[in-house]
Order: structure tokens, then sequence, then C-alpha cells
């Protein structure tokens, strides 16, 4: 059998661990061979697909991006299933394994139900947010670096007796956020799901400043704060809900300072939290991940991903993880909340 393996989506720690387990697994298993499709869905669409051998993967499990490199290239563009019907048979590909969050898993779960293509799909997002999978990998180094610069913001912020505002990645959940927000200590944590006022944030960073701390904010790319509308105009808002010109964190600042009195800067983590080297955490998940999905094109078992559970790596039909996203549970805001201010 000759598995093509393609990375599609936002880059993530762990891709290439994942990659490697796959093909160590294949070839010294099964005596599978392999193939890299360059750039996701966009190297299965253009034919741009090369031998992958065991060297290639020598080493890369440490190392963070994709050796396959990415993009957000959807399947049903650009010939679409037809076209990669035609490049896998002239290629003499048997099965595709996809390694993306929800939009690529989606795409590969209609290609392998709908089109009856031969592929399966391997979980990933730093956002945590796929459900029918306890973790993604990427998501526990996310966090460790989310969790890093508040430490980091909490000494500077403390020698200027200042406010800090940290913005994290989280698109439509606040996981990176509750979590670094916990681990770091922070007065106010704000995630999409659970929205809350000014008043509230500025009463959680005033209750920090008379206890005499410094006072810490981490807030989700996609919180949306409640009375956004009295703050901007509709026209500030991307079509997501997201503050747009600067972000959230940079809308918060300003007015933090204003309510409080207090002085306040505001960092996006950005890109930082999805590059460089995993966590042993995510080398361990990804791999298995990895090594789990040749075992899926090994059973013919397409539609299926790999996925974690409890400690098991199970089989998961890839249409059921992709219905749905993981959003933070009532239980973990209530819990969260005894922590702020
Ligand atoms: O889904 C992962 C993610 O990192 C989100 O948290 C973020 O909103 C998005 O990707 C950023 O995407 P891009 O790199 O295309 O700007």
């Amino acid at each position: 059998m000759n598995i093509g393996i393609l990375t599609s989506g936002g880059d993530c720690p762990g891709l290439n661990a994942v990659i490697r387990g796959a093909v160590r697994k294949g070839i010294r298993q099964y005596g599978y061979s392999f193939s890299a499709i360059r750039d996701g869905w966009r190297g299965l669409l253009e034919d741009d697909i090369h031998p992958l051998h065991m060297v290639d993967v020598r080493g890369i499990g440490a190392r963070g991006g994709t050796i396959l490199g990415t993009s957000r290239t959807h399947p049903y563009s650009g010939g679409g299933p037809e076209k990669m019907r035609e490049v896998m048979a002239a290629r003499g590909i048997d099965a595709v394994i996809a390694i993306g969050g929800e939009g690529t898993l989606a795409g590969a779960s209609r290609l392998a139900d709908d089109e009856g293509l031969p592929v399966v799909g391997v979980p990933k997002t730093i956002d945590n947010d796929l459900d029918n999978t306890d973790y993604t990998f990427g998501f526990d180094t996310a966090q460790e670096i989310a969790t890093e610069a508040i430490d980091r913001l909490r000494t500077t912020a403390e020698s200027h007796h200042r406010c800090m505002v940290l913005e994290v990645m989280g698109r439509n959940v606040g996981w990176i956020a509750l979590q670094s927000g916990m681990a770091g200590g922070a007065h106010a944590i704000l995630i999409p799901e659970f929205p809350v006022g000014y008043e509230q944030i500025c009463d959680w960073v005033r209750s920090a400043w008379d206890r005499g701390r410094a006072p810490l904010v981490v807030v989700a790319e996609g919180f949306v704060p409640e009375g956004l509308d009295d703050q901007v105009s509709d026209a500030g808002l991307d079509k997501h809900g997201r503050v747009r010109l600067g972000g959230i964190g940079n809308h918060l600042a300003p007015i933090i300072e204003e309510r409080t009195g207090l002085e306040t800067r505001a960092v996006t983590l950005g890109h930082l939290q999805r590059g460089g080297s995993p966590t042993a955490y995510d080398r361990v998940l990804a791999t298995r991940l990895g090594m789990a999905a040749v075992d899926l094109c090994h059973d013919a078992d397409w539609g299926q991903m790999a996925s974690l559970t409890g400690t098991d790596i199970i089989r998961v039909p890839m249409a059921e993880a992709v219905d749905r996203l993981k959003f933070v549970p009532q239980h973990r805001w209530d819990e969260v909340q005894v922590l702020l201010g």
C-alpha cells in the first residue's frame, strides 16, 4: 500500500511527530510506502506529490511546523474529488491520511463518506475545539507558551505597577485562555463561551489591585464583551464577531485604563503559540495518533479518525468529530470564577 500524507489548515506543534509516527510504523510493521502531499489539499489537486522515505522523517519529531507545508485550499476547489481520484490513480496512492482541524476533517469526511475516497483523519488544533477527542496535540504546547507569557508579564507588571492584558488564540473557544489563566494565576479570564461585561472585568482588575497585586487579564481572541455595541459600531467587528483593528486585547486595555485609572498595556501572543517545538505530551500524543492512522488505512476504515479517549487511542467517525465544537463547559467556568479578582 502507498499512503499519501497531507497537513492542512493552520500549522500546529506536533504535525511532524504524526508524520514520523505514521511513516515509521507503516514501513516497519506493514512494509508500506509513503508519499508527501505538499501544502494540504492543494498538493493532491495539483499533483504536487513526492516520495516520503524513512530518512525524510529522521529527527523531525521535535521540530515545529510541518515538513509537508500547509494551506487552506478547499478540497472541493480546482477539480475537487474527481481530480484527486485521477491524481491518486496516476501516482498509485491507495490511501490518504489527512491531518487537520475542523475544516480539514469536515472535507476529509465528505471525501470518504460521499465520494468513496480512501481517506482517514488525524485531528489537530492548538485551540482544542474538536469534539470526539479529549485533547488535540498542539494544545498542550500552546497552553505552556501562554502560561510562560503570563509568568513573564507578571514581573514587568509588578515592577511598573501596571495592569497587563494578554490576548491568546481561540477563535471560537476559550481553552487556551482558561487553562493558561488558571496555571498562571490570572485575575480575569475572558472566553467566548461565557461573555461578561466591562464592569465585571474592571471589578476583577480593581480587586486584584486593592490586594496589592498587578492585575493580569487573559482574553481569548474570540471573546466579545457584553455591551460591546456601546463601545464600537458593528463595523468594528469581523465576520466572526471578533473585534477588528488590533484585536480584543487592544480594545480592552484603554477601557480598563480609563475606568480603573491603572496604566494598562496589551500584548497579543499570536502565532508564537503555534510555532516552535512541541511539548513531550504533544509529541507522544501526535506520534500515537500517526501510528493509529496507519492502522486505519491497513483496515480500510475510511472516514474514521484516530482519537484520544482518556489515555487510549480509539477510532471515531470524522463526521461526528466535526458535527459540533468542543466548548468550555459550564462546570469549568463555575470552577474558575472563585479564583478570579
Ligand atoms: O485554529 C487555529 C488558529 O490558530 C486560531 O486560534 C486562530 O484564530 C487562527 O488559527 C489563525 O489563523 P491564521 O494563521 O490563518 O491567521
